[in-house]
């Protein structure tokens, strides 16, 4: 008897499960919840095909369910990838991904302006796993290839950093690690695929923070990690389920029901940013403005060749009056925009890098990237352009 009709011919009063709840012939339009942390099959043989990949199976949630599997399969269809498992976080991704890949006394090299978070996984813990790291300029090749060592294995990038959006030399860094057979990670959160698809550019393993633009709400935490190679993506995998790093099945449900409108919000947040750069850029209280598409930005030809027209979600800016004080009377007056440290919700956010995201750096250490404490970042959110300009004129006059 199968497990199917196993299950609908139970008909005694006590309460029993698992009680089918198949809708029939018609299938539902929305992706079903699955909260179920467990999978019932129908045999020993039937586990074994399922553990051995001969039949499709869940077996305990911590090693997949359906509503990660959803989630994962609508970004591989945006990062035109195979095979993307979802995590609890973009963190976890990030983790799962550079432990997954090394091993101690191999070597690793990141951006220096690499997210804070991972600033930090590669400062302060990989080392304690035995793990070598350093951290360099990566919009300059000469720098990454000075930082290689017979030992380095891997290299982590975000194409566009944050907050002072300088744009990585991706084409040089593929062809570096392709010449010294050292794997590729980058993380596209920043970009999201809409922008930027890092394996189709050359990139080995690719990282998104789904919290960010693709779930797009602030109201889910999640990650989505793929490697190209199979082998590689599975050690990913089983450093993940091992490790615990698993999605809740409500936050991937809730993360797929934003993703589908993920590209409209993409499209609409970039082209109000790029309105929003271009009028900073002539406003008196502002200094300088830094968009990806603004002709004088420092690394144009590698927007050029890897963002095309794209320039993303976020603009930053340097208010005249470089003072903290300046900063206080500003993000006061900025009505109806949340100050808050995020990117890539439905409405705009505002962050103070200096106060925030790179508060653990010395005054000089923030100066020598630019960050003063008039330097401000924006995450566009879905407004008109004129409310949003409107609220900046109005709180930059008291600057
Ligand atoms: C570029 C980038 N990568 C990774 C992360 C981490 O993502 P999560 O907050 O989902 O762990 C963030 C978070 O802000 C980020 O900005």
């Amino acid at each position: 008897m199968s497990l199917k009709s196993k299950i609908m011919k139970k008909k005694n009063e006590s309460i029993q499960r698992p009680i089918s709840l198949q809708p029939g012939e018609s299938a539902s339009v929305v992706s079903p919840i699955y909260p179920s942390v467990v999978y019932a099959s129908e045999t020993p043989d039937m586990l074994d095909d399922q553990y051995e990949g001969r039949v499709q199976g869940y077996t305990y949630a911590r090693e997949g369910h359906p509503n990660a599997t959803a989630l994962a399969k609508q970004i591989d269809l945006l990062e035109q990838t195979d095979g993307g498992i979802i995590t609890g976080s973009g963190m976890a991704a990030i983790t799962a991904a550079i432990m997954g890949t090394l091993s101690s006394g191999d070597h690793i090299v990141g951006g220096d302006q690499l997210y804070g978070r991972s600033l930090r996984l590669m400062k302060s813990d990989l080392p304690r796993f035995g793990i070598e790291v350093s951290l360099t300029n990566v919009t300059d090749i000469s720098k990454v290839k000075g930082a290689i060592k017979s030992n380095t294995k891997l290299i982590l990038v975000e194409l566009v950093s944050n907050p002072t959006l300088r744009v990585a030399d991706i084409s040089g860094i593929v062809s570096l690690c392709r010449e010294k057979d050292i794997k590729l990670l980058v993380d596209n959160t920043f970009t999201t695929p809409k922008a930027f698809k890092p394996v189709s550019a050359g990139a080995d393993i690719v990282v998104n923070s789904v919290t960010k633009l693709l779930a797009g709400h602030s109201d889910v935490t999640l990650g989505y990690v793929v490697a190209k190679d199979k082998k590689l993506n599975k050690s990913i995998y089983d450093f993940i389920v091992t490790t615990g790093l698993t999605p809740s099945p409500y936050e991937c449900w809730l993360a797929e029901r934003g993703l589908m409108t993920f590209s409209l919000r993409f499209d609409s947040s970039q082209a109000t940013a790029l309105g929003l750069a271009k009028y900073l850029a002539v406003n008196e209280n502002v200094d300088r403005v830094i968009y990806p598409t603004l002709p004088d930005h420092p690394d144009a030809a590698h927007v050029k060749q890897n963002l095309g027209s794209n320039g993303c979600n976020i603009v930053s800016f340097e208010l005249k009056n470089k003072t903290r004080e300046a900063a206080n009377r500003f993000v006061k007056q900025l009505d109806g925009i949340a100050f808050a440290p995020t990117l890539g919700d439905v409405g705009t956010t505002l962050s103070h890098p200096a106060s925030s995201s790179h508060r653990g750096l010395s005054e000089d250490e923030r100066l020598t990237l630019g960050i003063t404490e008039g330097f401000f970042r924006v995450s566009v959110g879905l407004e008109d352009i004129s409310s949003l300009t409107e609220k900046f004129e109005l709180a930059l006059k008291h600057t």
